[in-house]
C-alpha cells in the first residue's frame, strides 16, 4: 500500500483534528501532497494548513484555489468537517437545524462544487465523505445530527451516480463512536465522564471506541487507486454496531 498516493494531491476538510488529521497524515505518509482545510489550520508538517470555513462559499472556493495553485492539481477530496448536535426532534430550534445542516451537508456541497472542475482533470479522482453510524441506525438524542448524516449518505450515492461517467468515484465511511477530541469534549460535558465513556464503549459490539486511525485507513482505501471499482458505497467502521445482533456478554 505504501506509496499508492504518489503524485496525487488531496484536500481534507476538518483536517486539523481527529479523523481528518489522521486521514491527512496517512495520505501524506502514502505519498500524497495534502492540504488540511480547517477553521483552525494549525497542522504538523508535511501537511499544508489552509484556513477555511465550509459554511462560507468564498472561503471554500479560495481554499480549493490555494490547493491547486500550490500543488498544481486536486485528485482527492475528503469531505470530513462536521459538528455535533444532541437532542430529540423537539429540542433544537430552527436556527440550530440550519446551523448544523449548513456545516454537515452544505459544507460538503460547497467543497465538492469547488473541487469538481479539478477532479474532472484527474485520472484518479475520488471523493470520500465522512458520514456516520447515525445515518444507518437510530440513535437516541441525535435527531438533527442523524438527519444531517442521512443527507450525507444520500448525497454520496447521488454524487456517485452523477460523476461516474466523469471518472470521479464518490463513497463514504460510517464511523461508530470514534475516540477523537470531539468525543473528549462530549465526555467533559457529561455529569459522569467515566460512566458516559463506559456506556459509549458498551454500545459498540467490539466493546471499545473506534480509533481515528481505523477510520483514516478506511477513507484512504476508498480514496485510493486500489478502490477503482468502488463507488456509491458506505463503509462501516463501527466495531460491528450497524450489522451485528449479539447476545449480551457473559
Ligand atoms: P473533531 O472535532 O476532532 O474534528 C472536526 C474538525 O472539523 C475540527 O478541526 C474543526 O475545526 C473542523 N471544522 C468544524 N467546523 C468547520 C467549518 N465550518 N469549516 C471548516 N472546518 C470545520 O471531530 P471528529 O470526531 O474528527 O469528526 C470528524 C467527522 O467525523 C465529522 O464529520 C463527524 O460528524 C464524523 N464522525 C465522528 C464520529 C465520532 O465519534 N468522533 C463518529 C461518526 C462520524
Amino acid at each position: 500500500m505504501s506509496g499508492s498516493f504518489d503524485g496525487m494531491v488531496a484536500a481534507v476538510t476538518g483536517g486539523a483534528s481527529g479523523i481528518g488529521l489522521a486521514t491527512a497524515l496517512l495520505l501524506a505518509e502514502r505519498g500524497a501532497q495534502v492540504a488540511a482545510l480547517d477553521l483552525n489550520p494549525q497542522v504538523p508538517e508535511p501537511l499544508l494548513g489552509i484556513g477555511c470555513d465550509v459554511t462560507d462559499p468564498a472561503s471554500v472556493d479560495a481554499a480549493v484555489a490555494t490547493v491547486v495553485d500550490r500543488f498544481g492539481a486536486l485528485d482527492v477530496l475528503v469531505n470530513n468537517a462536521g459538528i455535533g448536535a444532541q437532542g430529540t426532534v423537539a429540542d433544537n430550534d430552527d436556527a440550530e437545524w440550519v446551523r448544523v445542516l449548513d456545516v454537515n451537508v452544505l459544507g460538503m456541497v460547497r467543497a465538492s462544487r469547488a473541487a469538481l472542475p479539478h477532479l474532472r482533470r484527474s485520472d484518479r479522482a475520488a471523493v470520500v465523505n465522512t458520514c456516520s453510524i447515525a445515518a444507518t441506525a437510530g440513535l437516541p438524542q441525535r435527531a438533527l445530527y442523524s438527519a444531517s448524516k442521512g443527507a450525507v449518505l444520500a448525497l454520496t450515492r447521488a454524487m456517485a451516480a452523477d460523476h461516474l461517467a466523469e471518472g470521479i468515484r464518490v463513497n463514504c465511511v460510517n464511523p461508530g463512536t470514534a475516540d477523537t477530541p470531539w468525543i473528549g469534549r462530549l465526555l467533559e460535558r457529561a455529569a459522569d465522564p467515566a460512566a458516559e465513556r463506559a456506556a459509549l464503549e458498551a454500545r459498540q459490539p467490539s466493546g471499545r471506541l473506534v480509533t481515528a486511525a481505523e477510520v483514516a485507513a478506511a477513507i484512504a482505501y476508498l480514496a485510493g487507486p486500489d478502490a477503482g471499482s468502488t463507488t456509491g458505497t458506505d463503509l462501516a467502521v463501527d466495531g460491528g454496531m450497524s450489522g451485528l445482533r449479539l447476545r449480551p456478554r457473559t
